[in-house]
């Protein structure tokens, strides 16, 4: 195997002459903002992450400010990020810093590893980043940047590939200046050993085991390529009025506690037109007649493990009929929408003007 230590060198080397990358939790130390910076950052692209890291700072200057909000307003500044459950554990381990530790984060790598929401990578970036201790990240780009330059087919996501891989990041690592190795080679990876890479003006060519096999294209190894599971989410957003019907998710999914329009979830395409809708409100809400419908277009997002497709119907009522009567939701204008947090696909949709759009 090549040599760690030119590695780790010619590495250090790119970074002092070569890394133009700013980002602004970037050289931080305040374990504070490095934490929040890597739970913003986990799943979530560095483009999408940056504005979100800078709104939480400057509301939640630091660690009580976070702990002392309500919960409401958090998942609101969170909204569109997704995965609701990091918003959830940010808010707890925000708490028990504040309480356990009197607001400063602790300094060693076992109680960081325990806070709710910390695995060993955002504990090894925190502990590296603030308190120079030698623990390597392992994300994507560093796995890409190991597999290619030591030439390693070991899939990634195996067993055998997650140990073989930490081990190798833990021997590249330069236990001297941690923090700054560990930002390099994430650097590297995102702007270089990308996944089409610029081996053109990479400084490492001469001595990448997968630039001279000609295997940069096949490295790193997959076992499994993700299969995406299909969701069809319909959601009817019933008016009266001015005021349109909103209630909170109960469900202990990715959107938990968020809120959302009267849902309906289908195994296949529903394929909705006027006189299933008709039927539909008829079978579930006796509802015989109506306002009008419109049958907003369906929109389509990816996430990494499902295409999740929506509709959007608009029924304008002529009563609340029973059975929203009882449900737990409320009846708020498209201004008390705009307060309160909404999962992406839906937030999308309420941003724009009027609830209203093309008929289908
Ligand atoms: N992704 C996760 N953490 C990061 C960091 N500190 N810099 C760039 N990209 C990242």
């Amino acid at each position: 195997m090549k040599n760690k230590k030119q590695f780790r060198e010619l590495l250090l080397k790119w970074n002092r002459k070569e890394n133009k990358r700013t980002m602004p939790w970037k050289g931080e130390k305040d374990a504070y903002k490095v934490w929040l910076s890597e739970i913003i950052l986990q799943q979530t692209r560095v483009e999408q992450g940056w504005n979100y890291y800078e709104r939480f700072i400057q509301q939640y200057p630091n660690i009580s400010a976070l702990a002392n909000a309500k919960d409401e307003e958090v998942f609101k500044l969170w909204e569109g990020l997704g995965y609701y459950s990091r918003c959830k554990n940010l808010l707890h381990t925000a708490r028990t810093v504040n309480e356990k530790y009197a607001g400063n984060f602790p300094a060693e790598y076992d109680a960081i590893l325990k806070l709710k929401g910390i695995g060993a990578y955002t504990a090894n970036a925190i502990a590296s980043f603030c308190f120079d201790l030698p623990y390597a990240v392992v994300d994507g780009n560093v796995l890409r940047v190991l597999s290619r330059y030591f030439g390693i087919d070991i899939p990634v996501d195996s067993t055998e590939g997650k140990h073989f891989f930490s081990r190798l990041a833990q021997e590249c690592l330069d236990k001297k200046q941690p923090g700054e190795y560990n930002q390099s080679i994430m650097d590297f990876g995102a702007t270089v050993c990308k996944p089409v890479p610029l081996c053109n003006h990479c400084p490492m060519k001469v001595t990448c085991t997968a630039f001279n096999s000609g295997n940069v294209a096949v490295l790193p190894v997959k076992q499994k390529s993700i299969i995406k599971k299909e969701r069809w989410l319909s959601y009817f957003i019933f008016s009266i009025g001015h005021k349109k019907f909103v209630q909170q998710r109960t469900a202990k999914d990715i959107w938990q506690n968020l809120h959302e329009f009267y849902p309906e979830e289908t195994t296949v395409n529903p394929e909705w037109d006027i006189k299933k809708i008709n039927t539909w409100l008829k079978t579930y809400f006796n509802i015989e007649k109506v306002k009008s419908i419109y049958i907003i277009a369906a929109k389509k997002q990816t996430l990494t493990h499902r295409f999740i497709h929506g509709y959007f119907i608009c029924v304008d009522l002529f009563t609340i009929p029973e059975k929203l009567q009882d449900a737990n939701g409320y009846w708020l204008t498209d201004d008390e929408i705009k307060l309160k947090a909404f999962p992406r696909f839906i937030h999308q949709f309420t941003q724009k003007k009027a609830i209203q759009a093309q008929v289908l």
